[in-house]
């Protein structure tokens, strides 16, 4: 609040693609797509056609003893959308197969409530398989998952945490997760190194873990940083060999963000025979990568229409909690807006823009012009390291020409920022860039153009010569 007092909030009027309008006329591209949930941009016209055509039937009815062929047909697609790492149109999902990896859909209504279903289900399904020893969990360090108490626990940034110590209990934090710089970096799908000691950590605790969490492949609130895929597969081989759970929170990293479906699906080695065999074919049966038994996902689940997740989790995993009423092992959560009639509908629509219009060839083409885009600003300034990026995210670090980082105090990111919106560079507009301390990434809708993307580094250009030079 203090802040604003110096720098007042942005009046919006309207929003349409990649920008959004203010009051005083001034456009900005958004170019985090609204804390990364705007994956389609704002107004998409497919998705406001869904809502409004979904709000002329009905907008909610309480999703527990109801049901809608919409909803039924959601999960279905979900599955289907997880399991063969591919996009398809509403029309075009093949029936469950059972023996399918995600068999089961449970609703929540955001994402950081999708974490707690997650690790709630976790704990108590390692209790009703009489794993009652197995009460802890374990997360990757510099990992973020939201901000209720139990999500808080599990992740890793201080910045968020500190002040609510009293409600959040101990969870094993797994180090080093050094970043890698993208899909190129010749330690891409290695990540021996890392694992001696996160193995280490693991196996000092694995009578005692129940799950394993973490954001796939893209550390996005700490830092903006991928890993190596690669520690996604010794993590699950880890897990199966002591029984343990993975829960993938796939809220900022999935949806097509990294390129693939789930960000988890990175982690496919792409040399198996039926990833070789890579045909529409071959799809059903296509190696999506080792799996984590829990994946949540949100923001590009309605695309940022409206607040919703989802858990999807396996049949092993179901039947431990199906049985009669009092047996009492029902899994007992439920948020009111769970599964709402808008979300379901906004969902479909999105799910058919991503398989439509080859949302992952389209991230596929011009994500890199982000990393390219950054690159260049790079070898123009002295002051700017660390390029990373996966998938339509880029990030770099602002720094002294000797590497060494700024004085946070001077608050240089945040600079950046405020010259950002009031830079006019980009044919008349600014963007809104929204750093993470001295890191400023790009993080914009999947289906921007090359012209946008381009707009949005000249932006960041102009701020930085604005604040540093
Ligand atoms: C990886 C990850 N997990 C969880 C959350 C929390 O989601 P929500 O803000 O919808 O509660 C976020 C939000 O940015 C996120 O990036």
């Amino acid at each position: 609040m203090h802040d604003y007092e110096a720098f007042p909030p942005l009046e919006v009027v309207r929003a349409s693609g990649p920008v959004i309008e203010l009051v005083d006329g001034r456009r900005l591209y958004d170019a985090i797509s609204s804390w990364w949930c705007k994956s389609l941009g704002h107004g998409h016209p497919a998705l406001r056609g869904a809502l409004r055509e979904q709000a002329e039937r009905f907008e909610h009815v309480i999703a527990a003893n109801t049901t809608s062929e919409a909803l039924v047909s959601l999960c279905e697609r979900l599955l289907d959308t997880a399991n063969t790492a591919t996009f398809r149109h509403s029309t075009s999902a093949d029936p469950l197969d059972t023996a399918s990896h995600f068999t089961k859909v449970f609703f929540a209504d955001n994402g950081s409530t999708g974490v707690e279903v997650a690790l709630k289900m976790a704990l108590q399904a390692q209790a009703q398989r009489g794993q009652t020893r197995r009460t802890k969990l374990a997360a990757l360090a510099n990992g973020y998952h939201g901000e209720t108490a139990a999500a808080m626990s599990v992740s890793d940034l201080d910045l968020y945490a500190s002040p609510h110590g009293p409600v959040m209990f101990p969870v094993t934090k797994l180090a080093p997760v050094p970043f890698r710089t993208g899909p190129d970096d010749p330690r891409w799908m290695d990540a021996s190194e890392e694992w001696e000691k996160i193995e280490a950590q693991l196996n000092a605790e694995s009578d005692t873990l129940a799950a394993v969490v973490y954001e796939p492949v893209l550390q996005a609130a700490g830092d903006m940083r991928p890993y190596s895929p690669d520690l996604l597969r010794r993590l699950r081989r880890w897990a199966d060999d002591h029984g343990v759970y993975l829960v993938a929170d796939e809220i900022a990293a999935g949806f097509g963000r990294c390129g693939t479906v789930l960000a988890s699906h990175l982690a496919c080695s792409g040399e198996c025979t039926s990833c070789a065999a890579d045909t529409e074919d071959a799809l059903p049966n296509r190696c999506v990568g080792p799996l984590p038994d829990f994946a949540v996902l949100s923001k590009g689940l309605t695309a940022g229409w409206g607040p919703m997740s989802v858990v999807l989790t396996t049949e092993p995993v179901y039947e431990l909690f199906y049985g009669p009423y009092f047996d009492g092992q029902a899994f007992m959560h439920s948020n009111t807006y769970a599964g709402h009639a808008l979300g379901v509908a906004v969902a479909h629509a999105a799910l058919d823009v991503y398989a439509d219009t080859d949302i992952l060839g389209q991230v596929a083409q011009h994500g890199p012009r982000l990393r390219d885009g950054l690159r260049g600003l790079q070898q123009n300034r002295g002051d700017l390291f660390d390029l990373r990026g996966v998938g339509m995210t880029a990030a770099i670090t602002i720094k002294h020409p000797d590497g060494t980082p700024l004085d946070p105090k001077r608050r240089t990111g945040y600079r950046v920022y405020q010259a950002a919106v009031a830079s006019r560079a980009a044919d008349g507009c600014g963007a809104l860039l929204r750093p993470l301390d001295d890191t400023m990434y790009l993080f914009p809708p999947l289906n921007c153009t090359p012209d946008d993307i381009t707009a949005m580094v000249t932006v960041l250009e102009d701020a930085l010569s604005t604040v540093l030079d």
